[in-house]
């Protein structure tokens, strides 16, 4: 086993180096074409590049890595989701929908350009995803291709991603029980952080079979993840997450801390890290990362 006493040094080094790989990527594949269209790629780097965490891309190339996959495809088919990511972050913050003017530490994306170019931009980057996705020039294999394509496309749409955040919307208006609550963070959270994981193993060749160990690893840590993000929303810095906080309560929103309340909702994220990392137990060092990356996820203060 590796340093299992000092996971912290080996996540750290990663998450710089994904962070710097994933602003290269952008800004490689995004350039600025120097036409009528130059507002509409500006927004898709000012939003794209710096700023967040990059934890679905990290989710890509540490499970990717376990399976010798090369390291350049691994990151851009990271980048794939991550810009589904960043669209889902831009039209979140609208005012249609939580009218947010902070993101990654910097004024959202219809304050710092304008409504229309951030809708357009939301979708571009939607676009931009099956792009590099579909690319024969980066995955030569056309089941792989597809596979990525579709587990991606699954995860994004209304049994996905889209389909979270109109629960979300509706939990405004409704008290859900936890089973709905559940399900709903699972689509609007948990369903891009799984697809992360998946497109690694796919990358890597496994069988669906293969990958059952993986996918309960990622169950765990994208309700994990939801978990705190909504203890951040009651407990959090702002300055620290670089976006406003404090916004569930008021919206009425039933989250998982409103039907648990603070202490009972650390727990149940805790127990679920400990959970996933027990799904890794067939695996030795190679999958210190993921372990490293389980803890971040409930320890994390942005
Ligand atoms: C925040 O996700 C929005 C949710 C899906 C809860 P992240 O915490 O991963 O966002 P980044 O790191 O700021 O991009
Ligand atoms: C956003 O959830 C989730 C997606 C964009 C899919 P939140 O509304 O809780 O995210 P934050 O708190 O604004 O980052
Ligand atoms: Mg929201
Ligand atoms: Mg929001
Ligand atoms: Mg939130």
């Amino acid at each position: 086993m590796a340093d299992a006493a000092n996971p912290a040094p080996l996540l750290a080094d990663a998450l710089t180096r994904i962070q710097a790989d994933v602003d290269d990527a952008f800004d490689a594949l995004l350039p600025l074409p120097g036409d009528a269209r130059e507002r509409l790629i500006a927004a898709m780097r000012y939003a794209a590049i710096g700023g967040g965490k990059r934890l679905r891309p990290l989710l890509v190339t540490a499970v990717a890595g376990m399976f010798g996959v090369d390291r350049s495809v691994a990151v851009r088919v990271g980048a794939a989701i991550e810009a589904i990511h960043v669209y889902s972050l831009i039209h979140d913050d609208l005012p249609c929908m939580d009218d947010d003017a902070l993101r990654h530490g910097k004024p959202t994306l219809h304050l710092a350009f304008d409504e229309a170019t951030a809708v357009l931009a939301g979708d571009a980057l939607h676009d931009f995803a099956f792009e590099v996705l579909s690319d024969p020039s980066l995955i030569g294999d056309p089941f792989t291709r597809i596979e990525l394509v579709r587990t991606l496309a699954l995860a994004s749409g209304s049994g996905g991603m889209a389909g979270g955040q109109m629960m979300d919307i509706v939990a405004e208006t409704s008290s859900f029980d936890l089973p709905t609550v559940t399900r709903l963070q699972q689509l609007k959270t948990g369903a891009l952080l799984a697809a992360a994981v998946e497109m690694g193993a796919i990358l890597g060749k496994l069988s669906p079979e293969g990958r059952t160990h993986l996918r309960g690893y990622a169950r765990d840590v994208g309700l994990a993840f939801q978990i705190v993000d909504d203890l951040l929303d009651v407990e959090g810095d702002e300055a620290a997450a670089g976006k406003a906080l404090r916004k569930d309560e008021r919206a009425g929103k039933e989250t998982f801390v409103s039907l648990l309340g603070v202490v009972r909702a650390r727990e149940q994220a805790r127990f679920l890290v400990d959970q996933a990392i027990e799904h890794l137990a067939p695996y030795g060092e190679e999958a210190d990362l993921l372990r490293a990356l389980a803890r971040f996820v409930v320890e994390r203060d942005r």
